[in-house]
Order: structure tokens, then C-alpha cells, then sequence
């Protein structure tokens, strides 16, 4: 019953941006904030109703937005992305999965059918917000970790993609590709994929088979075109030709891959794992950004950088000064260094605008309970 329970209050939680925020919508974390009018700090509580008055203090106060409980809330609460697409894509994922295991059986055009509408959904979702930045708290709530992972990089594929400019087609494939290009790792022993310890040199070699299997049995099968078929075989290949199955270099990995490849390794980074625990936003980022022109093609990081909110709106951070801070908004292009709002003064710095705050970092994202990333002890 506490998991049913635990998945339902995370389930309820969706992030509204300041500009959808209603009266009635039901705060589902606190949200402390500066506000410029009465120029004091000011904290609204969990479970509180936002009242009109609220709503404009928070647009005055440029937070980005506020997470808010879809049940309780008295008006409709729109989302990005929203839970019942989520929901309806880890279970086509799902279905998939259990036929591609299945040798009597295999994956069968109808399981690729409903992840291709999932796809189009998600493309909908974020087309829709186009100017929003993918927050990734917000799609990483579980970590059930193939099938969440899938979704999470097939949510950031997309958004580099738009941000790329690709068309409707393209993001349709890319998308496709996004969900399954790890579905091959379900063929793989359990205890090779969750071993705490160091992989053998031949346990590694199984798990380097892994984009094989998944674009061999859906293109045998006539399930995927070529470009989906290259960009799953090839999402670890990397630039420089150290990657794998096929040390591909440069041009000759697929474009998608290469989308695939950036939101592969930042969701890996960041997620928890049998063997390590994740690396915190800003130094996954960094990792990303060291790997540019080697690994990863320039373009598509820059795309990413533009597109992720490693700090969401409201998280509480720990900068280099010692002071705590909430974060009250995001920059394009500045991911590391948003608007911050000091916990306990009435200050707030902005890391990206303000000269005399150059020598602040934010040295460690402080986890909200409730959305991290723990789940899988529960
Ligand atoms: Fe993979």
C-alpha cells in the first residue's frame, strides 16, 4: 500500500509555469521567493491554495513556475508533459519489451504502432511549450531504470530535436528511436545489468550487444525504418571512434544517434545506479560539455544546454559564498547560473546578469524529498 500511496503523491505533481499559474491551484511544494513589491522574502506552504493576489506576486516575482497537485488543486492543471502521456508510454514500452523477450512471439507492429503515438504525443507536449526549458526533476521522477530511462531520453531527443529545428517526421523517428533504443538490454541478464560491482571484461562485451539486439530484431522485422534503425544501433558510438559496437567516426554515426547519445549519457549521469550514485546536475553538465568535439557533436550539446533546467524552479541550492538559495528562474543558454533567491535574507542574486555575482557557483543541488531520485529503495 505505501508504494500505491507514494506513487500516487508523485504522480499528482506537475510543474505550471508562472504565466499558467490559476487561483485555486494547490501548491504541492513550498515556494520561497523575493518579492520586489514589498521587497521581503516570502514562503507559500504545500498544501496552500493560491489566491489572485498570489499569483501575481509570483509572475512579479519572475519565478519560472510552481509544482502543483493536480488532485487538489479546484481548477484543470495543465503540465508540459503531462502524466497520463508518461503513463501510457512506460506501459507501451513495457508491452514491447515483454514480446521482445518473448522468442515465440517478438515485437509485433501494433507494439510499435502505440509507442509511434506515444511519440507524437510527446512531440505535441513539447511543441507546444517551445520556449520552456525541459526541467529535468520533472521527468525523472522514478527510477525503474530502463523503461524510465527511455522516456527521459526520448523526452530530451525530442527537445534538442525541436531546438534543432527538425521536422515532424524527424522528431517522429527520433522520438521512436528515443523509446526504444534500449529495449535490447532487456535480453541481457538481470544480474549483469543491476552488479554492483565492476562488469568482467566479457559481462561488459554482453552488454555492448545491446544496441545490436534491439535494431537487429525490430529491423528484421521490418518494425523500423533505417534512419531508427541507426540512430538505436548507434547511441554509444562516439566521435572520435572509441564508442561502440562499430567504432563509428564523426559523420559516419547517424545524426540521431548522436542526439541519442548526449541524452543517454546526461540521464545515465544523473540517475541512481546499482554500481554508483548520480552525479549532481551542474557536474554532469560539465562532464557533457568536456566531451564536446570528442564524444559528442558540438551542435547537439549546445541544443541540450539551451533546452535543460539541471536547477528547476523552486529546487534549493547550495552556493559557493555558503548561503542557501531557492531557485526562482531559469536562462537558455545559461543552465548552471539561474536566478536565486538567498534562504533567510532578503537578497536575491542573479548568477547569470549581475556582475558582482560572477565569482557565485552553485556547488551542490540540495534534493527535495520528494522528487529524487531514490525511489528505487521504496
Ligand atoms: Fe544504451
Amino acid at each position: 500500500m505505501l508504494k500505491l500511496r507514494r506513487i500516487k503523491e508523485l504522480t499528482d505533481l506537475v510543474f505550471v509555469r508562472s504565466e499558467e499559474l490559476l487561483a485555486g491551484m494547490c501548491l504541492a511544494r513550498d515556494i520561497h521567493f523575493y518579492d520586489p513589491s514589498s521587497q521581503s522574502a516570502m514562503v507559500l506552504k504545500t498544501g496552500q491554495k493560491l489566491t489572485d493576489m498570489q499569483v501575481t506576486q509570483l509572475c512579479s516575482a519572475k519565478l519560472d513556475g510552481a509544482y502543483v497537485d493536480t488532485v487538489r488543486s479546484e481548477v484543470r492543471v495543465v503540465s508540459s508533459i503531462n502524466q497520463q502521456i508518461r503513463r501510457e508510454a512506460i506501459s507501451n514500452i513495457h508491452s514491447l519489451a515483454d514480446n521482445f523477450i518473448d522468442s515465440s512471439k517478438g515485437v509485433q507492429k501494433g507494439d510499435v504502432e502505440a509507442i509511434g503515438n506515444t511519440t507524437q504525443e510527446l512531440i505535441d507536449s513539447l511543441s507546444s511549450h517551445k520556449d520552456i526549458l525541459i526541467n529535468i526533476a520533472d521527468i525523472k521522477m522514478y527510477d525503474d531504470y530502463t523503461y524510465h530511462h527511455s522516456l527521459s531520453v526520448a523526452i530530451m531527443a525530442i527537445a534538442i530535436g525541436i531546438e534543432l529545428g527538425l521536422d515532424n517526421e524527424r522528431l517522429n523517428e527520433l522520438g521512436l528511436a528515443g523509446l526504444l533504443h534500449d529495449i535490447g538490454k532487456v535480453a541481457i541478464p538481470i544480474e549483469i545489468i543491476t552488479k554492483p560491482d565492476r562488469l568482467t571484461r566479457e559481462e561488459f562485451d554482453i552488454i555492448k550487444m545491446h544496441p545490436v539486439h534491439a535494431a537487429a530484431h525490430l529491423h528484421e522485422r521490418n518494425l523500423v525504418n533505417e534512419n531508427i534503425f541507426r540512430g538505436i544501433v548507434g547511441h554509444h558510438e562516439k566521435l572520435d571512434g572509441s564508442g561502440y559496437p562499430n567504432h563509428l567516426k564523426g559523420d559516419e554515426i547517424h545524426p540521431y544517434a548522436r542526439i541519442l547519445a548526449v541524452a543517454d549519457v546526461y540521464d545515465a549521469l544523473t540517475s541512481n545506479r546499482p554500481y554508483r550514485i548520480p552525479n549532481p546536475p551542474n557536474e554532469a553538465i560539465e562532464m557533457v560539455m568536456g566531451s564536446m568535439g570528442t564524444h559528442f557533436d558540438e551542435r547537439v550539446v549546445r541544443a541540450f544546454l539551451r533546452k535543460v533546467a539541471p536547477f528547476p524552479t523552486g529546487s534549493r541550492v547550495k552556493l559557493s559564498n555558503g548561503e542557501t538559495a531557492y531557485v526562482m528562474k531559469n536562462y537558455p543558454d545559461q543552465p548552471l547560473r539561474p536566478l536565486v533567491a538567498v534562504i533567510g535574507a532578503d537578497k536575491v542574486y542573479d548568477l547569470s546578469l549581475d556582475q558582482s555575482c560572477l565569482n557565485i557557483v552553485i556547488v551542490e543541488l540540495i534534493e527535495d524529498k520528494k522528487i529524487n531520485r531514490t525511489l528505487i529503495n521504496m
